[in-house]
């Protein structure tokens, strides 16, 4: 692992003291309304975790039958809630229909081209229980996996919660992924049906999702079906036996269909997430702990009360919006905005004017979309009333203190607070963050660990790091919506977790405490990059780049960008008979976007003669970003094999620019 402290992400964080304590009228009415119950509550769950949990999953869920254990802890595999039997679809819809709320909105939608409509929790009901009669029909049997690829319109939270309904484990592909990496995901959890749409819009254009998706069946021998639903009239191919129109099918299908009770670690989805190989995980989560995890912390950190119009802005192809789009406020009966298309069309109000409309009183999106308001200008936001808002939260990457304050002032007018909210696809909610009735709030920290979380910073070997020293942050204890395992790959998930620090759950991120006890993320330690708070594998790159003809070898690394954080920097050997040019660069590009997708398109291509390498054959990817960012190397190239190399590198950089 390299040290923490070099990626010197946040120094200019370091001198940070602005603090805004919660505003006394919004901490009066909040869910945990000051930091000494705050503190209670989070020295009774590290005191008593088990009683904790086990009241939160009593409060906040519905169970078919309760628990005989709640935790089973066999490192670093745990089962929460054991014995107990739970439906996700049942909590996240059904539930909300037997009382006065069967009329509320669960989801107010609005399509990119502007079309609007409303799902009430009934109609929700009716249309996940035809939808979950669907798959049934389909062949689909409890534990089998489907896979949904989809653009963000009602029928992606419909199929998922239909998939919860029959206990169908789902996986969700991200409609920005390519052919080649929708298939790479369906055949390693072996997908039976996919479910998708003839396209979807993005910017006024139409991305061919049922192309991609015909692209990908052709080499996936597992799939059976696939249900293609029309949102753009775009004319697709057909495999006659194998694919159906989702309209079709669900004019003969039954409107009733009971809840499957599953078992509370029966599989709910398993999200694919890259790590610092070439092949993405599977990240499995399970039923009763999420759902647990999820509706507590979308509780306590948005402070959701009924008649909150909450929106998150993250496509459900995250872990977000899976959290935090769908099961955490679905679980609690919320209502909930989602939006189809992109921040800038048909211009660069677009948000503002959805949060004027719908009266959205929460928001929760991402700091690269914040630093791209901010570069637009406040004219957009000032078009438009936004003082239904009383809560903005962050989520993705770290927050520079500019943003967090821009977002504070320019669009919660300064009275509402800002929860940067740090967790991960695997940790499946919300680990640290500010509670906003309770915690003071410091542009830019995550600040302080949720009730039940155990996080710690240390050096290599596990030993607690002093006050403001950068170390590994880790998570000491188990909790309700952890991973499960990596799918198909429980050796991995010991590998990549549990091994580097034994005992504790290593996040991969670096971090340090402040003398207040907040904490600061300063990013990954790994070769994860995080480009505009998508992560990706610098591996994943590099296999896209070597799978070309022309290419002998590539090396990727991250190098910083204002806008997405980091931006892609590629290093690039040729084949013989191949010679650098500005054709060769472009198709490299559309090279990697094939394989991949397009937030995964390089934004530099260097040619070379050669990498920097130790004697030992490793990449020396420090020295590749220092070249990158365009910054004198400082540090040891002792153990570099070939010096000048470096040189050369230089040298070509000089005269490119
Ligand atoms: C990685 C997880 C969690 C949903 C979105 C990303 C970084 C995430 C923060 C934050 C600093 C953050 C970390 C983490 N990250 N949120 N508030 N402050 N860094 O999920 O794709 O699983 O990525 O995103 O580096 O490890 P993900």
């Amino acid at each position: 692992m390299p040290s923490p402290t070099s990626s010197g992400a946040i120094t200019s964080v370091l001198q940070e003291t602005r603090v805004f304590p919660p505003p006394a009228e919004f901490a009066r009415a909040a869910h945990v309304s000051s930091l000494e119950q705050y503190q209670e509550l989070w020295n009774r769950a590290k005191d008593d975790p088990e009683g904790f949990w086990a009241e939160q999953a009593g409060r906040l869920i519905s169970w078919f039958k309760p628990w005989d254990r709640v935790l089973d802890w066999n490192p670093p595999f745990a089962k929460w809630f054991e014995g107990a039997l739970v439906n996700a679809s049942y909590n996240c819809v059904d539930r909300h229909c037997e009382g006065p709320n069967k009329n509320k909105a669960a989801l107010i939608w609005e399509g990119e081209p502007g079309d609007r409509r409303v799902l009430r929790y009934q109609d929700l009901q009716r249309e996940v229980a035809r939808f979950a009669n669907v798959l049934k029909g389909l062949g689909v049997r409890k534990g089998d996996v489907v896979a949904l690829y989809l653009p963000m319109i009602p029928e992606l939270v419909v199929a998922a919660l239909a998939c919860a309904r029959i206990g169908a484990p789902h996986t969700v592909v991200f409609g920005g992924f390519s052919a080649e990496a929708l298939a790479g995901r369906i055949q390693d959890c072996k997908a039976k049906v996919l479910v998708t749409a003839d396209g979807g819009y993005r910017r006024g254009k139409v991305v061919p999702l049922k192309e991609n998706a015909d692209g990908a069946a052709a080499v996936c021998p597992t799939l059976q079906h696939v249900v293609v639903y029309r949102r753009t009239g775009l004319d697709v191919a057909w495999s006659h036996g194998r694919d159906h129109w989702w309209h079709e099918l669900e004019a003969n299908a039954s409107a009733v269909c009971p809840p499957e009770p599953v078992d509370s670690e029966h599989p709910l989805f398993i999200l694919y997430t890259s790590g610092s190989t070439g092949k993405p995980k599977g990240i499995l989560h399970t039923t009763g702990g999420y759902l647990v995890g999820t509706a507590l912390t979308t509780q306590w950190v948005f402070d959701i009360k009924d008649d909150d119009t909450y929106w998150c802005t993250a496509d459900v192809g995250w872990v977000t919006g899976h959290s935090y789009l769908v099961y955490g406020p679905l679980a609690l009966g919320a209502t909930c905005v989602m939006f189809e298309g992109a921040p800038n069309w048909p211009d660069e109000g677009r948000f503002w004017k959805i949060i004027e409309d719908y009266r959205v009183t929460i928001l929760y999106t991402a700091p690269t979309a914040i630093r791209a308001f901010m570069k637009w200008g406040e004219q957009f936001p000032r078009r438009h009333d936004l003082s239904s808002l009383r809560l903005l939260g962050s989520v993705g990457e770290p927050i520079n203190p500019e943003a967090w304050m821009w977002y504070h002032k320019v669009i919660g007018g300064g009275r509402c607070p800002v929860v940067d909210t740090w967790w991960q696809t695997e940790t499946g909610a919300i680990m640290i963050s500010p509670l906003p009735g309770a915690t003071p709030t410091v542009p830019g920290s995550a600040t302080r660990p949720l009730p039940g979380i155990v996080p710690e910073v240390v050096t290599k070997d596990g030993t607690p790091v002093g006050v403001n020293e950068g170390g590994f942050l880790i998570v000491k204890q188990p909790w309700p919506s952890m991973l499960r395992t990596i799918y198909g790959d429980d050796d991995r998930y010991k590998a990549q977790y549990w091994s580097d620090i034994p005992g504790s759950y290593f996040t991969g991120d670096g971090a340090r405490r402040d003398e207040n006890g907040n904490f600061w993320i300063m990013g990954r330690v790994d070769d994860v990059l995080n480009v505009a708070g998508h992560r990706l594998s610098t591996m994943e790159v590099e296999s896209a780049l070597v799978s070309h003809r022309a290419v002998a070898e590539a090396a990727v690394v991250g190098k910083p960008d204002d806008l997405k954080g980091q931006a892609i920097a590629a290093f690039v050997t040729l084949e013989s008979g191949y010679a650098a040019s500005e054709e060769l660069r472009k198709e490299l590009r559309n090279h990697v976007v094939k394989e991949i997708g397009a937030l995964a398109r390089p934004d530099d291509i260097h040619f070379t003669d050669a990498l920097p390498k130790t004697r030992s054959g490793k990449i020396m990817r420090r020295l590749l970003r220092d070249i990158a960012a365009g910054v004198e190397s400082g540090g040891d190239t002792s153990t570099l094999e070939d010096l000048s190399v470096m040189v050369r590198l230089r040298r070509f950089e000089q005269k490119a620019g």
